[in-house]
C-alpha cells in the first residue's frame, strides 16, 4: 500500500499551515497518525515529494540531529532548506524578531527554530505567516519527544498502558517527554534532584491533557522511580547555556547516573533511551550505553522519519 489510510490522511490534513512549538499542540490521534506516516516513511512504503519547498533553519545553539535529520528529511521531500547563520543575519545587529519572522515568511515556507527563550520562539510563530517548528528552547523539545515515543512505539506495540521513567534534570525533553506521554497515554515517572524538577506548569499542563489511566508522577528517588519501567531515559545534566552550572550540578546529581545497578531495577525487557549527545560517565554509564537494551541509535535515526512526516503534514503535501 503506497497511501496513508483515509482516517490518517484526515488527522495529518488538520495541521496543514499550523506551528508546532509545544509537545501539547497535537492530539493523541494527530500523532499516533505521525507516527503512521513515519513508519510508511522509513520502510519506503511511500514516498512524498512536495515540489521544492524551503525550510529555513534558525538555530542559535549547537545542533548535530535536529539540523542534519531537518536538512535530510526536506531533501527526501524534494525540497531544501536555508541554514540561516544567525551571526551572519541582520539578527546579530539588533534587526526585530517580528520583522524577520514577516520577511523570512515571504521567503521559506516553513521555519524550524532552536534558541534560548521559548518567548521568542512563540513570538517567531505569531509573527510568521507559516509553520514554526520549535527546533528546542530552554523549555521544550517537541520533535525529540515524537521520535522517542515513535521509538518505544516500535518496540512495544501499544503505547497505552506503558511506563517510562525518566532520570535526571526535569529540563526541556522531560517537559516535552512529560507532556507528549501523557498525551498518549503513557505513564511517566520522573527523578530528579531537589530543585531540578520539571516546571510546575509543564507538569500541571501534563496532568491536564493526559489520557484517561495516565499516571504523571514526579519524585526525588530515582530507585523508587526505574522500578518496574518499560523503558529508562536520561538526558545531561547541563543543558546548553547551563555549562557555567557544570560542576555545581555535577554534586547535586549524584546517585541520579543511569548505569546498570539502577537499570536492574527496571523491567527485564526494559529498553534505554537519550536524546543524545550523552556524557558517558555522568548521566550514563558506558555500559549501559553500549547494552543490547539500548535503542538510543534508532531513537535518533527517528527523528529523521518523524521530522519528515510532520514536515509532510504541516505542508500540506498529503
Ligand atoms: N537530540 C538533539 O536534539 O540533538 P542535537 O542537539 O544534536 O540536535
Ligand atoms: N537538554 C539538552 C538537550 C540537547 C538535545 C540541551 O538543551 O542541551
Amino acid at each position: 500500500m503506497d497511501t496513508v489510510s483515509q482516517g490518517v490522511a484526515r488527522e495529518l490534513s488538520l495541521l496543514k499551515g499550523k506551528h508546532f512549538v509545544s509537545s501539547a499542540d497535537f492530539t493523541s490521534q494527530q500523532i499516533q497518525s505521525l507516527f503512521n506516516l513515519s513508519t510508511q516513511l522509513k520502510s519506503q512504503q511511500r514516498r512524498i515529494d512536495l515540489g521544492n519547498r524551503v525550510l529555513g533553519l534558525i538555530f542559535s545553539k549547537a545542533s548535530t540531529r535536529t539540523r542534519v535529520s531537518f536538512q535530510v528529511a526536506m531533501a527526501r521531500l524534494g525540497g531544501q532548506i536555508i541554514d540561516l547563520g544567525v551571526q551572519s543575519t541582520q539578527i546579530s545587529r539588533g534587526e526585530s524578531l517580528k520583522d524577520t519572522s514577516r520577511v523570512l515568511s515571504r521567503y521559506c515556507d516553513a521555519l524550524a527554530i532552536r534558541t534560548h527563550s521559548h518567548q521568542e520562539l512563540i513570538d517567531y510563530a505569531n509573527w510568521s505567516s507559516i509553520p514554526v517548528i520549535n527546533a528546542l528552547t530552554d523549555l521544550e523539545h517537541p520533535c525529540q519527544a515524537l521520535a522517542d515515543f515513535l521509538t518505544l512505539k516500535e518496540n512495544f506495540g501499544e503505547l497505552k498502558g506503558l511506563t517510562l521513567s525518566y532520570v535526571g534534570d526535569g529540563n526541556n525533553v522531560a517537559n516535552s517527554l512529560m507532556i507528549c506521554g501523557a498525551i498518549l497515554g503513557v505513564n511517566i515517572r520522573i527523578a530528579c534532584p531537589l530543585g531540578f524538577e520539571p516546571n510546575s506548569l509543564l507538569i500541571d499542563k501534563a496532568r491536564l491533557l493526559a489520557s484517561p489511566n495516565s499516571i504523571i508522577e514526579i519524585s526525588n528517588d530515582p530507585f523508587e522511580i526505574v522500578k518496574g519501567a518499560n523503558a529508562i531515559y536520561t538526558d545531561v545534566w547541563a543543558s546548553m547555556g547551563q555549562e557555567k552550572e557544570q560542576q555545581e550540578r555535577q554534586m547535586a546529581f549524584e546517585g541520579f547516573t543511569l548505569d546498570k545497578k539502577l537499570f536492574a531495577e527496571a523491567d527485564a525487557e526494559a529498553i534505554v533511551l537519550h536524546c543524545l549527545p550523552a556524557h558517558r560517565g555522568e548521566e550514563i554509564s558506558d555500559e549501559v550505553m553500549e547494552s543490547k537494551s539500548s535503542r538510543i541509535f534508532d531513537q535518533a535515526e527517528n527523528r529523521l522519519h518523524v521530522q519528515q512526516a510532520l514536515l509532510a503534514a504541516l505542508l500540506g503535501g498529503l
